[in-house]
């Protein structure tokens, strides 16, 4: 990682080909499988972790944030821009999953693992950039940003962050087809963060299938206490997702978790009804469960997906409100 918060240093790998990069617009990439491993694969294998690495590593975007023309907006979209409150939020969350996420791939002793996720924390890092780019070109202030801590314990901060990436982004792949179907955001706008959106796909499909692996790996033992962490780190997630829930509206970073972390925690889905649309909750269950199907459906279907949240969601749907009217 560079010193500079704001300055994007070179991949740290030489992945992909951008091949799998999307092209602007808002068509997804062209389906990835790994073609040289054929038939099922048994989770835990050699073969998934290839898989899982490979797909991260040869889908890799090669954007630049530093070449993208941020287009020229009204005064009231504008204004609606500046009157999200999450902006701070959502930088310092990229920083720490950034952070965490390189601790993680440096305490790994396997190389296509490590390789993979330190391409994430990388990602991650792009993330921010190109939300601080963002915020500094439409003049959108900021509360000073916090010293980012390096974990102390890699692993269960790696598991914080990839389970609140499998909680945000469930809501956000929902919310961002929002933004774009009611013009919240001018279309330019939305086509800029397109790619981001896509990577938090990968990101989390990517995790889904290193816990899994993770967990497949262990004996008996090891599997029960690696469970043990992931319950505590959801818990966790769950706990802070609830508080900002809460805090939504008040001030900036008031959801920071007792380690100061501001947490990677779902501000999307509190965050529903600031998009100005008229959705029923049961119609965006809908919609997120869509476009999660949608926005997976470009990986080699072997994989594993993340399943917590559709699980619960669908569980839910039936004693949330009515269908929305035809
Ligand atoms: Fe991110
Ligand atoms: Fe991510």
């Amino acid at each position: 990682m560079s010193a500079s918060p704001h300055v994007l240093e070179d991949p740290p790998v030489a992945a992909g080909t951008g091949r799998f990069a999307i092209r602007g617009g808002f068509d997804l990439p062209p389906l990835w499988t790994l073609d040289e491993i054929s038939g099922p694969i048994r989770v835990g294998s050699e073969e998934h972790k290839q898989l899982f690495c490979r797909m991260l590593l040869d889908t890799f975007n090669p954007y630049r944030p530093a070449v993208i023309a941020w287009p020229r907006l009204t005064e009231p979209e504008l204004a609606r821009l500046r009157s999200l409150p999450f902006w701070d939020m959502a930088i310092e969350t990229e920083g720490n999953a950034s952070l965490r996420m390189q601790a993680m791939s440096e305490s790994c002793s396997d190389p296509i693992i490590r390789e993979a996720i330190a391409l994430n924390a990388y990602e991650e890092k792009r993330h921010k950039v190109v939300l601080h780019d963002m915020v500094s070109f439409y003049g959108i202030e900021l509360a000073p940003e916090p010293a980012y801590l390096r974990p102390s314990d890699p692993q269960y901060f790696f598991l914080r962050t990839g389970i609140g990436e499998c909680l945000d982004s469930f809501f956000a792949f929902g919310l961002f087809s929002l933004a774009k179907s009611s013009g919240f955001f001018p279309p330019a706008l939305v086509e800029v963060f397109e790619p981001v959106i896509q990577e938090e796909a990968r990101h989390i499909i990517f995790f889904a299938n290193w816990q899994a692996f993770e967990a497949a790996r262990c004996g008996p033992i090891g599997w029960a206490r690696f469970r043990a962490r992931w319950l505590r780190a959801l818990l966790a997630q769950a706990r802070s997702r609830l508080k900002v829930a809460k805090s939504v509206d008040k001030p900036r970073l008031a959801s920071r978790d007792t380690a100061g972390y501001a947490d990677q925690t779902n501000f999307t889905a509190a965050s529903r009804e600031k998009v100005g649309v008229a959705i029923k909750p049961r119609a965006f269950m809908d919609l997120c469960l869509a476009e999660n199907d949608r926005r997976f459906a470009v990986y080699d279907p072997r994989l594993l997906r993340p399943t917590l949240m559709p699980a619960l969601v669908r569980a839910a749907r039936p004693f949330v409100g009515r269908p929305a009217a035809a």
